[in-house]
């Protein structure tokens, strides 16, 4: 890389601290024009707050940022723009019920009071066409899916004609299909010497994505390099600190009696369409059984329908040889079922509450947390300490309001509080996405150990590497039908990514 070359971004010994927590400390970074700089590290090691000083959300409490080699002077969203930066934050945000097009021009103070729609709508179909980002303008967001949302983001940055675009984790919530299309998304750009920053946690995506790597640990620059002078491995080394096992250990299993039985389970979806269909299955105690599809081909639905959080419309559903279809989420909280949901942030924890409590929410009710109606805060803050510890959370104190927290320290708060609440079954739903490499390690260990201790495990994952080293058993699912059930120790992964795209073995030719 020629350094004679002034960088498109260049962002100077930057520091910014939370109370309690020193986010970035003296971070150095350079961008090029034309280049994709992926910015890796653990949860919480300061990567989101480092792109939202440069996109203007944060102030830094010392350091310059430089736009093509002069200062520039970022102190809200709006100047970041000026410069033409754009971010795709991480929980992205857009306004439900308004239509592609409405929020395409939401915000945008150059546009005439009454906006001509038809312009924003060509202009939008345009770049749409240019960019490879098929979207309708007219679809209201509350009916995309979250791929489909993820485009408007991106179209709505591009409108704005952003030359620095920051995607903050944009595949964390993708299949592997829409992450390819992303991809190229991000390549057309980089053919109009666009740049970009991507932060990610899978060390493919880096390879594939990005020209150039930085890795920070603790808030500072651990190392910086070419993507081509590396490895998967070491970029985990580095940003960890330590070797990551990328296998785990596992006992055959001891199955017992039957956790989980569905039988001819149907239900539908929130559009009103059949999103279950005809599924049929047991899971033991004692075992982990995956499940295989790429997203949106009824995983959610089908985790719903066990926690009681949708009717099945036909079928019957059995926790623990107890019939428990269409029973409230409570009931089958009590026979002792966890659920590590798909939507962990709406769904999963209350922002507004501390650490501890989010940690406590589901043992409150019973010894040796509660005594009586009175809650024990100590009792409460010593339990929240040792999962803290175990899942090592970043976070400042037990007290800390949870909204504080990194993504991925928000989800360990969800994991580590299902973990501990499951006593027959475990329902875990992309439970490693958003992780970094270490907490994803330590998940699939826990997974596992439960399995151990006799619960019955539905794994849903779209990492078939990481399905079938950690299973059982797996199904397939696909347009809300079972596509069978595989051992894992004799299955053929090629035949269960066949399945995944819908085709048979003999039809798949
Ligand atoms: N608004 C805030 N108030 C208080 N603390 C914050 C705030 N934003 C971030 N932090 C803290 O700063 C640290 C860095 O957080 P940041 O979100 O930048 O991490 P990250 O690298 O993006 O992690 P992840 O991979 O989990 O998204 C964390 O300890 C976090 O708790
Ligand atoms: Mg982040």
């Amino acid at each position: 890389m020629n350094d004679t070359v002034v960088p498109k971004v260049e962002m100077r010994n930057i520091s910014k601290s939370f109370p309690g927590v020193v986010a970035n400390d003296c971070v150095d970074l350079k961008l090029r024009k034309g280049e994709v700089l992926a910015l890796l590290g653990e949860n919480g090691a300061g990567k989101s707050t480092l792109m939202n000083v440069l996109c203007g959300l944060y102030r830094p409490d010392r350091g310059e940022i430089y736009i093509d080699g002069k200062y520039a002077e970022i102190h809200s969203p709006r100047d970041a723009q000026k410069y033409g930066i754009g971010m795709v934050h991480q929980n992205f945000k857009l306004v439900d019920s308004m239509n592609v097009l409405e929020n395409t021009i939401l915000g945008l103070r150059d546009e005439p009071f009454v906006p001509d729609l038809k312009r924003v709508r060509s202009r939008l179909v345009d770049l749409a066409s240019q960019y490879h980002l098929d979207v309708d303008p007219s679809a209201s967001i509350w009916q995309l899916s979250v791929g489909e949302q993820q485009r408007v983001e991106i179209l709505k940055l591009l409108y704005r004609n952003a030359e620095i675009l920051i995607l903050d984790e944009p595949t964390a919530v993708l299949t592997p299909q829409e992450s390819h299309e992303l991809n190229r998304v991000v390549h057309v750009m980089k053919q109009e010497g666009k740049s970009a920053i991507f932060i990610t946690h899978k060390m493919e995506e880096v390879m594939e994505f990005s020209d150039h790597v930085m890795v920070l640990r603790k808030g500072r620059v651990v190392d910086e390099t070419s993507t081509a002078e590396t490895t998967p491995k070491e970029l985990a080394r580095m940003m960890v600190g330590r070797e990551v096992l990328f296998q785990i250990e596992k006992k055959p299993m001891a199955p017992g009696k039957v956790a989980l039985e569905l039988s001819h389970i149907e239900a539908l979806g929130d559009r009103g369409l059949p999103a279950l269909k005809d599924i049929s299955f047991r899971l033991h105690a004692g075992e982990i059984l995956g499940i295989a599809g790429v997203a949106g081909n009824g995983q959610r639905e089908l985790a719903e329908v066990v926690t009681g959080l949708r009717r099945s419309s036909k079928g019957k559903l059995q926790i623990d040889g107890k019939d428990m279809t269409n029973k409230s989420p409570l009931e089958i909280i009590r026979r002792g079922v966890a659920h590590i949901p798909q939507d962990r942030v709406s769904v999963g924890a209350a922002g507004d509450l501390s650490v501890a409590s989010n940690l406590a929410m589901k043992q409150y009710r019973s010894r040796p947390l509660a005594a009586g109606i009175f809650l024990l805060q100590n009792k409460i803050l010593d339990f929240a300490r040792t999962l803290i510890e175990k899942f090592r959370i970043s976070t400042p104190s037990p007290k800390t309001q949870v909204k504080f927290l990194s993504g991925g320290n928000i989800q360990k708060t969800i994991l580590a509080r299902e973990i501990g609440a499951a006593r027959t079954l475990m329902i875990a739903v992309y439970p490693s996405r958003g992780l970094d490499v270490g907490a994803t390690e330590t998940v699939r260990r826990q997974l596992v150990s439960q399995r151990d201790a006799g619960l019955g495990v539905l794994f849903f994952s779209e990492d078939l590497d990481e399905l079938l080293q950690i299973s059982d058993r797996v199904a397939v699912l696909f347009e809300g039908k079972m596509m069978g059930v595989f051992d894992t120790n004799t299955v053929n992964i090629d035949h269960i990514g066949m399945l995944m795209a819908g085709m048979d073995r003999e039809a798949g030719a």
